[in-house]
């Protein structure tokens, strides 16, 4: 089980720190915000109880088993984010035969197209609402490369997108591709869990059910009305106190290299959910040990604006240990007996003791083990907790009409153009 230790917020001075006191609320104001959340509509929790789309796409994953050398996923924002973080944690990071283009670089397009073979490559292509631009101009992009070598496009795509509206619909049901559909109330940043992050997910082998399975754990915990176990209403009480104590900025930093991208994946779960009416946490993206090396400077003497959310494995898949060469050397004479693991643990807990001794609030989310299971759990504590946060913040959490705007005015320059 994913735990939450939050001692550090009471040990710096009053100031920038917090009181036991604010998780002494009772029941009903949690049931409160749970009827909140159930009031605006949405399906992230529910899609959960799909077990027949994860049944599809086992059937869909063994028709294509052994048919493709390679697979690409076009896309971009809450529909790549999840699978990229899903391959960069769960997955070999040198050792894969997935690419996943987030973006229309044409420098980086053209470095995937040099690696794969057409001939052998599945595209998966998703978008919520089948008509974004970037995903098009990809999906176009490759399906003229297809057809020039007169392979079939229903032989080489398989997309992911809205059941009823938009273009990538249109071609699937006039084209005959094969198709996935994204629940209508699930918006992309909170799609992991459907066909967007489970169909590409599968495809590489990943352990779709104990995904879901984790995840059921945590939304079992959501629904938890008791202030003093409820994970992600307690993740939220802390980040919405901390905002109304400056700390308008929230550092995520995994001690952990393969769940760098999970900071990305929640970048925009927490900006793109909370930042509206003037209102909105900053995320930053750090991991250690590394940023101890680079931003930590910042965070120990800097503005004190933040809120510091350490990330802890507490089990990795490898133990490694550290030969000391030089056990009589002062340089090192204090590595004994020792692993990259003891190292790795030692060096947070340094860097959140002089944190918490410099009244910079820090907090750690402690996953067990980098499995199927506990990420899936991770992501919905996430999720549900943005979900509590858009409540206490008061903002509708799962539009975002910046970016809507933005999608607009590139579409009227091309017709300026014209
Ligand atoms: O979270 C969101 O809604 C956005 O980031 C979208 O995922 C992103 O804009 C891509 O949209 P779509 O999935 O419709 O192609």
């Amino acid at each position: 089980m994913i735990t939450l230790d939050y001692q550090n917020l009471f040990k710096v001075n009053a100031l920038h720190g917090l009181d036991q006191k604010i998780f002494d609320v009772p029941a009903s104001k949690i049931q409160d915000l749970l009827k909140k959340i159930e009031s605006r509509g949405q399906g992230f929790y529910k899609i959960l109880d799909d077990s027949e789309t994860l049944l599809k796409i086992n059937d869909y994953a063994n028709t294509v088993k052994g048919k493709y050398k390679h697979m690409v996923v076009l896309g971009i924002g809450g529909s790549t984010l999840g699978i990229t973080t899903l391959q960069k944690s769960l997955t070999h990071e040198f050792k894969n035969n997935i690419y996943i283009l987030d973006n229309i670089d044409p420098d980086y397009m053209r470095e995937v197209e040099d690696v794969i073979d057409l001939k052998e490559t599945l595209f998966i292509v998703i978008s919520k609402s089948g008509g974004t631009v970037e995903t098009l101009s990809q999906y176009f992009y490759f399906r003229k490369k297809i057809e020039a070598l007169n392979l079939e496009q229903k032989n080489h795509f398989v997309f992911v997108t809205d059941p009823a509206k938009g273009l990538l619909r249109e071609i699937a049901n006039t084209e005959g591709v094969k198709s996935f559909k994204i629940p209508e109330n699930v918006g992309g940043r909170f799609s992991v869990l459907t066909p967007v992050g489970m169909l590409p997910a599968k495809l590489i082998g990943l352990q779709i059910n104990d995904l879901i399975e984790g995840a059921k754990l945590a939304r079992d915990n959501f629904y938890n009305p008791d202030a003093s176990v409820n994970i992600a209403w307690q993740l939220a009480k802390i980040q919405f106190e901390m905002y109304q104590k400056g700390k308008f900025l929230n550092i995520m930093m995994p001690y952990s290299s393969k769940l760098k991208t999970f900071t990305e994946w929640y970048a925009q779960l927490l900006a793109e959910s909370i930042g509206k009416d003037g209102i909105g946490i900053t995320p930053v993206s750090a991991h250690g040990v590394t940023d101890q090396h680079s931003q930590n400077q910042l965070y120990h003497d800097g503005p004190n604006d933040k809120l510091i959310i350490f990330i802890e494995l507490e089990n990795f898949k490898t133990k490694l240990e550290i030969p000391n060469l030089y056990p009589e050397h002062a340089a090192v004479d204090y590595l004994r007996d020792t692993t990259f693991n003891e190292l790795m643990c030692l060096e947070k807990l340094g860097t959140e003791t002089s944190l918490t001794e410099r009244d910079r609030p820090n907090i750690t989310i402690k996953l067990p083990n980098l499995t199927e299971k506990s990420l899936g759990e991770f992501f919905f504590i996430l999720e549900s907790s943005i979900a509590f946060l858009g409540e206490m913040f008061k903002v509708n959490a799962y539009d975002q009409p910046g970016v809507e705007l933005s999608k607009q005015l590139t579409k009227q320059y091309y017709e300026r153009k014209a």
